[in-house]
């Protein structure tokens, strides 16, 4: 017969699973006004079980997914916080794997997880998933910033299996949001055309927006999204979240609304062609989604990335930036010592920081006189700068201007010596036709001796110049081909090129920011290509497209500025368009200004006009580069568009209005406009600037307004087809 206490122990013992059961994981990833409620199921999976408003008491978490009632089969469960494949879900997977032994099943249960605040003013949710048949670990990991209600996420994965792991598909976020209607942006493009957003309410199905162009790969399709909850999304109202996969190769966004009308999100590196083997006790990190959320529409949930991408993210976001002139509209390849150095007395004249060289400056063999030769030959050309870059930085410092230069160190032209040289360098397929984009083709940054080389060519410019004061980056090609004989030498798989050359771009841009950490880089690809948060960790502001017609890019800035602060975009008035120069500085001056124009072409009046912009601007720009930004008029919707900028301390704003119709006689000045981010308790002085030469205001500047006035019934600007471009600077009267 048992004893007792022998009796008490069975029964105990017998117990312990249905006590553990019932102290299931539950773990609020918190921001200030949200929470991504995740909690362990019966089975010890992890669920998404809640994605809206905190909760007031913690404690009410515990009982969200006694609420929902979806389970009993699998066959439509899509909640899972990161759904594996081969085994129990039947639905897309987060993970598919091929382990060593060749078996294809994957489980994931929870085993742990951890909740630590970071330095960076954010907490970091790190939860252990383990399979039960393999060593075989993921950890899924959340870091929300509660103050700008922004989370970043990403997964990690990891095993000690006997030999290598064949990673098929690797999401970095797996969400689940609960609801009756969805709303999705996308943004689609090509060169010129980049970032052109529409807006559709999703239906049972999955709808995918993706990448395989390897580089460049935002062109085609962005990796930015907006998800509106309910209704379609607005300014000032409504649940939303908008954000992107930060990743700078292929991507691929999967939305899915299920049987039960709820949607499930997808988010990683686009899995074409781009199985991994990782080897064991090696982590295998995914890029990060990231996204803002807010219940009072897009504008909050931008202010809110845009602080956060401002203090955490790009390089230098709280810094200064340079204004400049650029060469490349105003003599493309066709320049010599001479004219370059006449154009740093245009750029002294108009007032700006610096001068920017742009491409066509190298290479002997195959001279840079075109696209079609000498990329990867960076030497200067002798016959163009037979003095060399080093007397263009002392010529334009005794100027008493910066020297910047443009570099595209990740391709090469097969007219090159660099071609001629390392063939086994080149991204192309050893028995097949090359194929060009742009005459080019793509370097091999799989390879280290290619991110050498890549870093050298960085390196050398500082070591020769270390005056020099800005770097243009360039990248023009996508991946064709895709076969690189590094890989094949190393007898690893082909299909990791896509990720190894994104993996070996950031490790050339890691060695360039140890070395130089805060000489300003701008990204650029052939246009808005490249432009996400992983790379903008490494470049201070990036170019959103070699479109710069005003009128486009009062859209083109409206939409990218969802996602980006204006700090980070750089804008320059050139000769596109048919608008006058005013209207093309005004639109310019709501981002990171600069000029590619043959200064002295203009007419004095123009000049007069742009050297008081310049000074203008010098004297707003840290509004625009740190303070809020409020849309205000869509141009998508409206005959005229309106946007403004608010310093934290509410104490000055600027406000920049454009009149967009092609209708001549159409009125768009009836009603006043409202403004929005003022303190509704300080009083304002409207003051109408950048007025061309001989025009007068029609603006009373003497006449206060309160901050609650211009919010409530707002301010007429009048902007109309004889006044088609308006800057006001607003300031609080004290
Ligand atoms: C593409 C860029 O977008 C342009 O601004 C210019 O730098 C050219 N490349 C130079 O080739």
């Amino acid at each position: 017969m048992k004893s007792g206490l022998n009796q008490f122990l069975s029964l105990l013992l017998l117990l312990i699973p249905a006590l553990l059961r019932a102290q299931t994981a539950v773990i609020p990833v918190e921001t200030k006004d949200h929470v991504l409620l995740l909690q362990e199921d019966q089975q010890e999976r992890i669920r998404t079980t809640y994605f809206g408003s905190a909760f007031t008491n913690q404690s009410d978490y515990q009982s969200v997914a006694s609420q929902f009632h979806y389970d009993d089969a699998n066959d439509g469960i899509y909640n899972a916080a990161y759904t594996p494949s081969g085994t129990w879900s039947l639905t897309e997977p987060a993970i598919e794997v091929k382990h060593a032994d060749g078996n294809s099943s994957l489980e994931l249960k929870y085993q742990s997880h951890t909740q630590q605040k970071q330095n960076d003013a954010s907490t970091e949710t790190r939860i252990v998933l383990k399979d039960p048949n393999y060593n075989f670990q993921v950890t899924l990991v959340y870091k929300a910033w509660a103050e700008e209600n922004v989370i970043e996420q990403w997964t990690e994965i990891q095993h000690k299996e006997n030999g290598a792991v064949m990673l098929e598909k690797y999401a970095s976020a797996d969400l689940y949001f609960t609801g009756d209607n969805f709303y999705l942006t996308s943004y689609h493009g090509r060169w010129a055309k980049e970032m052109q957003g529409k807006e559709e309410k999703l239906e049972n199905g999955r709808k995918i927006i993706d990448s395989k162009l390897g580089t460049r790969a935002m062109l085609l399709q962005s990796p930015n999204f907006i998800l509106s909850f309910d209704q379609p999304a607005s300014e000032n109202e409504g649940k939303v979240i908008l954000g992107q996969l930060a990743w700078s190769g292929n991507f691929k966004l999967d939305f899915e609304v299920d049987t039960y009308d709820n949607l499930k999100f997808l988010a990683g590196i686009n899995p074409y062609n781009s199985a991994y083997a990782l080897p064991a006790n090696q982590v295998f990190k995914t890029p990060s989604l990231i996204y803002a959320i807010s219940n009072h529409g897009t504008g909050e949930a931008s202010r809110g990335l845009h602080r956060w991408a401002r203090k955490y993210r790009v390089l230098d976001g709280q810094g200064e930036r340079l204004t400049l002139l650029n060469n490349w509209e105003a003599t493309y390849f066709d320049f010599d010592e001479d004219k370059i150095t006449g154009l740093f007395k245009d750029a002294k004249e108009l007032g700006v920081d610096m001068f920017l060289l742009d491409d066509g400056w190298f290479a002997n063999k195959y001279p840079r006189n075109s696209d079609r030769s000498g990329l990867g030959d960076w030497q200067e050309n002798v016959k163009k700068l037979p003095s060399g870059i080093g007397h263009l930085v002392k010529e334009a410092t005794k100027e008493g201007i910066k020297f910047g230069i443009w570099i595209e160190p990740e391709m090469v032209n097969p007219k090159s010596e660099l071609y001629e040289q390392h063939l086994d360098w080149v991204i192309r397929q050893p028995d097949r036709p090359e194929v060009y984009y742009r005459n080019q083709l793509v370097l091999d940054l799989s390879n280290p001796e290619v991110q050498d080389f890549v870093f050298g060519v960085v390196d050398k410019l500082f070591t020769e110049n270390p005056q020099l004061a800005f770097i243009k980056w360039d990248c023009n090609a996508v991946i064709y081909n895709a076969y690189s004989v590094y890989l094949a030498e190393q007898e690893m798989p082909q299909s990791q090129l896509y990720v190894d050359y994104v993996k070996g771009l950031y490790a050339v841009l890691e060695r360039v920011r140890t070395k130089y950490p805060k000489v300003p880089i701008m990204l650029c690809s052939g246009g808005g290509g490249r432009g996400d948060y992983e790379a903008l960790k490494y470049f201070t502001e990036f170019w959103p497209s070699d479109d710069t017609d005003p009128l486009e890019r009062i859209f083109m800035q409206w939409d990218y500025s969802y996602f980006f602060p204006s700090i980070v975009t750089c804008n320059h008035v050139t000769d596109w368009g048919k608008q006058p120069i005013k209207f093309r500085v005004d639109v310019a001056s709501m981002g990171k200004l600069g000029f590619d124009i043959v200064f002295s072409h203009l007419s004095e009046d123009e000049k007069v006009f742009c050297k008081q912009a310049v000074k203008n601007y010098d004297r707003f720009k840290e509004i625009i580069w740190h303070g809020d930004q409020y849309r205000l008029v869509n141009p998508h919707e409206n005959d005229f568009s309106a946007v403004m900028y608010v310093n934290e301390s509410k104490e000055k704003a600027v406000f920049f209005g454009y009149f967009i119709s092609q209708r001549q006689r159409l009125i768009t000045d009836k009603e006043p406009i409202k403004f929005n981010g003022l303190n509704p308790e300080k009083l304002y002085t409207i003051k109408e600037i950048n007025l061309f030469p001989g025009k007068r205001s029609p603006l009373d500047s003497e006449k206060v307004y309160s901050g609650d006035f211009l919010m409530k019934a707002g301010y007429n600007p009048m902007i109309n087809a004889g006044r088609t471009s308006v800057v006001l600077e607003i300031e609080e009267r004290k």
